[in-house]
């Protein structure tokens, strides 16, 4: 397994020169943490200013989404390769992509495709709303959501998948450590059913009103092997603290 991974997803957050001032203020302290995966997912017009900023760091790029041709008549999106020129990341079917901007299972396949096709590792997001849990569909929401996306790929070489809860995101209602734990657990075996070898690799993260009070206890859990952060990635302090926390939960755990 490779390092843990922190990655701050600021969504539709900060003008460009505020986010200039975000990533100046938590820079250089996010550069010395040590053994963990450092990504921020700033707005995309914002993200070609910040490549300059953390250049030689060890702080990596994202955006928060992405259309799957290569160019064309599709206004107010972006490709694949403008993103590459920044990023070495993408998130994919964020639980606001799917519900907001109608996402279907099919585009983020698609999108994915595209992800691989311009070597740009893609953190597929995964998540049931409260619904879907009180009935109990969980299990089979997420394993469909994970085999549409994934569906005819030629590889899941650098896949990392997020599970997000809708139920949990923007709520300051992070699912408990249970929760999360059998979820992972059951993606995992999902995984290994599908992909044997390649599905025991695959890196899961959690995300869902993570924050520096909570940070330590999900380190603790040898499931999680990252965050994905909304609301704390957008205070430089809370950020700084809670990947510190992560990383060294996780160092300890080694
Ligand atoms: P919050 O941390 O604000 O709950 O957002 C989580 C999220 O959606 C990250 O992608």
């Amino acid at each position: 397994m490779g390092n843990p991974i922190i990655a701050g997803n600021w969504k539709m957050n900060g003008t460009i020169t505020e986010s200039l001032r975000l990533v100046s203020d938590m820079k250089d302290e996010l550069h010395r943490i040590p053994r963990v995966t450092k990504i921020l997912f700033p707005p995309s017009v914002a993200l070609s200013s910040i490549a300059n900023l953390v250049y030689a760091s060890s702080i990596e790029l994202g955006a928060q989404n992405m259309h799957y041709e290569v160019s064309g008549a599709f206004t107010g999106e972006i490709s694949a390769a403008m993103v590459k020129e920044n990023c070495s990341w993408v998130l994919l079917g964020h639980s606001e992509r799917r519900g907001l901007f109608h996402e279907s299972d099919e585009d983020i396949n698609r999108k994915l495709s595209a992800a691989y096709a311009n070597r740009i590792n893609p953190i597929l997001c995964v998540g049931e709303s409260l619904e879907q849990r009180e009935s109990g569909q969980t299990q089979e929401v997420l394993r469909q959501q994970l085999a549409k996306a994934t569906s005819d790929l030629p590889s899941i070489n650098n896949l990392t998948v997020a599970y997000e809860p809708v139920w949990a995101i923007g709520t300051g209602k992070a699912a408990t450590l249970n929760v999360v734990e059998e979820t992972l657990a059951d993606l995992r075996a999902f995984m290994e059913t599908e992909w044997g070898d390649d599905g025991r690799g695959v890196p899961i993260m959690y995300g869902g009103s993570v924050n520096e009070a909570n940070a330590t206890a999900f380190g603790q859990s040898p499931y999680i092997a990252g965050l994905l952060v909304g609301g704390a990635s957008l205070d430089a302090a809370a950020f700084i603290s809670l990947t510190r926390q992560f990383a060294e939960t996780k160092t300890q755990a080694e």
